[in-house]
């Protein structure tokens, strides 16, 4: 029950053009390619073209189908309580500062982030089976996130003392399992640099899970996912009166060795848990400046020093080979770096007025209610100004002074991601092909890129902070489903549109390692996007699936400049009525936690 619907069979067809190989013999030696040139060649490889799609298994082997769920047998799980919908603030809360009180840091408040962010949202059924849904989505319903929490002690277990440790998240539980107990000073070195108050937070990929139904693409998808992820955690920290921002100086190592990925057996080599990131969850309302001096040294000496406990399940009973996807994830390995500083002010603004809040619907309802639409119904029209409201929250709008709204200040990156959108269903805008350059410095950039025909026309009506251009004037219901792989839901909705990158100059100017963060970055759009269509009443679903250079030529892109990396699509939703639905958790769990 993973397929998306009305989807085009992903099959092995003819060989793509793949990442650098070894020269034979008779070949004059070439220079060994740079990590830069590796993860770029893997982009290229894992392209979908009309003619032939990236490689992939080309069938479902249910019988190696991989756990979802991740468990470390042998470590104490510790449950978590649930959070509460007349403790939730209104879900326009989230964006403004200080609008939310914060929460005081104990085991409901952290409880409410996991479950909001990671946790389960429903169980499906049809035809006796039976799979979850969560609050953060993934490609194909195959969530290769892992989440992990390295609290201080006394904040979950009011007995545990001291020490500081390292939770796993166990999302069909809601619980943590305790995977390391730090010795106190050691545990305290690694915080000394963190706010009072705050604890942290990781995510981990596990590649095979992605790799075994979409082959050498699942890469890209993992790192979509994990933006997805991030943007999830950063709301639900918003829903607390929290912060959270991303440690960016970190390096992979740093991050596997505390949250004790790099520990896991050699049976467990095809499904490892690549490193993705920590960041900081700051719960009281100071002023904030990172980096946070986190470091190595702290690090290596409390993962050293800790009491391990668990072992990890098996996911599959044997794995397929990804071999690209091993190189792509060396090369795009991240060392640590040095992070730009800023400064996160106190949240300072107020609560929201009370007409406002009047009837709207709470934080918690749109973050649990998010779904993907499974078809859309082709007629559901969005009014401009919701439309304009919805594409306003993609925009970073905070500077050196003022932080940008969440999630956006989780990240300390300026946007290298800008919207190519197809417009097909707004009162009082031409459907159309229109662009939304993410910050005004690439504006010129992407316009010469593109089409010289093309109009750049401001979309009539749209407020002065919304850099939204009418390119061409035409209807593109066919165009956006054919290039997304030929799914209906691009055509069928509101609006599609596809993600662009600015692929070569991120990757020259940071390290290949930033390949990942465009994915992230791409992914928190999408997360923005879902939960903004819940609020205005439509539905929203993520694309992986696109034919990358029919994008381009559409929009008569070459080179690497700028490339389509994600797509999204949103619209009034249809439902499969065959389904039941289930809640997430039984009474009896909750009880347990009450
Ligand atoms: C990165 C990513 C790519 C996706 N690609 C597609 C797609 O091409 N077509 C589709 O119908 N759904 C797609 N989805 C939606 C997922 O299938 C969906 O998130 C998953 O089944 C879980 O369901 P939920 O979002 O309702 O929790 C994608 C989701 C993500 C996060």
């Amino acid at each position: 029950m993973f397929g998306w619907k009305k989807r085009r069979s992903e099959s092995t067809v003819a060989s793509a053009p793949s990442v650098p190989r070894e020269p034979r013999p008779s070949e004059p030696p070439r220079p060994a390619p740079t990590p830069a040139e590796i993860v770029l060649a893997y982009h290229h490889t894992t392209k979908h073209h009309y003619h032939r799609y990236a490689r992939s298994a080309g069938y479902l082997d249910w019988e190696t189908q991989p756990d979802p769920f991740r468990r470390f047998e042998g470590a104490e799980l510790v449950r978590l309580p649930f959070g509460r919908e007349d403790e939730s603030p209104t879900y326009e809360a989230l964006f403004r500062a200080g609008a939310v009180t914060p929460r005081a840091l104990d085991a409901r408040a952290v409880g409410t982030l996991f479950e909001l962010a990671l946790g389960l949202t429903a169980w499906k059924e049809f035809q006796g089976s039976r799979w979850s849904l969560r609050a953060n989505p993934s490609s194909g319903n195959l969530h290769p996130t892992e989440g992990y929490a390295v609290l201080p002690g006394g904040v979950i277990e009011s007995d545990a003392g001291e020490e500081a440790w390292v939770a796993h998240y166990a999302p069909a539980e809601h619980a943590f399992e305790v995977r390391a107990r730090l010795a106190t000073e050691r545990g305290r070195a690694v915080m000394a640099g963190l706010p009072a108050e705050s604890f942290l937070v990781g995510l981990t990929s596990i590649h095979w899970r992605e790799a075994w139904k979409y082959g050498e693409r699942a890469y890209r998808y993992c790192h979509h996912d994990t933006g997805h992820a991030w943007a999830a955690l950063r709301l639900a920290a918003a829903s607390l009166g929290w912060r959270l921002v991303l440690l960016e100086d970190l390096g992979d190592d740093d991050v596997a060795r505390l949250l004790g990925t790099d520990r896991l057996d050699e049976s467990h080599e095809r499904e490892r848990e690549e490193a993705d990131g920590l960041a900081v969850v700051i719960t009281a309302s100071g002023e904030v400046t990172v980096p946070l001096g986190v470091t190595s040294e702290a690090i290596a000496s409390a993962a050293s020093g800790a009491r391990w406990s668990g072992r990890a399940n098996t996911l599959s009973p044997e794995h397929v080979d990804w071999n690209v996807i091993e190189i792509a994830a060396r090369a795009a390995a991240k060392p640590r770096t040095e992070a730009r500083v800023r400064t996160l002010p106190a949240p300072a603004g107020g609560p929201i007025p009370a007409s406002d809040a009047a009837g709207a619907p709470t934080a918690r309802r749109i973050l649990a209610q998010r779904r993907s639409a499974v078809d859309l119904d082709g007629k559901t029209r969005l009014g401009a100004e919701a439309f304009f409201h919805l594409l306003q929250r993609l925009v970073p709008t905070g500077g050196t002074t003022k932080p940008a709204a969440p999630p956006w200040d989780t990240i300390g990156w300026e946007p290298r991601v800008h919207l190519a959108l197809f417009v097909h269903r707004v009162d009082g805008l031409i459907p159309g092909l229109y662009a939304l350059p993410r910050k005004e410095s690439v504006a010129e950039a992407l316009r010469a890129a593109m089409k010289s025909e093309f109009r750049w026309e401001r979309a009539p009506g749209a407020p002065a902070d919304l850099p939204l251009f009418l390119l061409r004037e035409t209807d593109c219901v066919g165009l956006a489903k054919s290039v997304s792989c030929g799914q209906d839901i691009a055509g069928d909705g509101v609006a599609s549109l596809g993600m662009l990158a600015e692929l070569d100059e991120t990757i020259r100017e940071q390290g290949p390692w930033a390949y990942r963060r465009l994915h992230w970055e791409a992914g928190m759009i999408g997360q923005v996007l879902y939960l903004e269509a819940e609020a205005a009443g439509i539905r929203g679903t993520g694309i992986g699936c696109f034919f990358d250079d029919a994008v381009h030529e559409t929009l008569g892109l070459t080179g690497t400049r700028f490339h389509t990396i994600y797509h999204f699509t949103f619209g009034g939703p249809v439902e499969d009525a065959r389904l039941s639905t289930l809640p997430p958790y039984t009474d009896e769990r909750r009880a347990l936690t009450a």
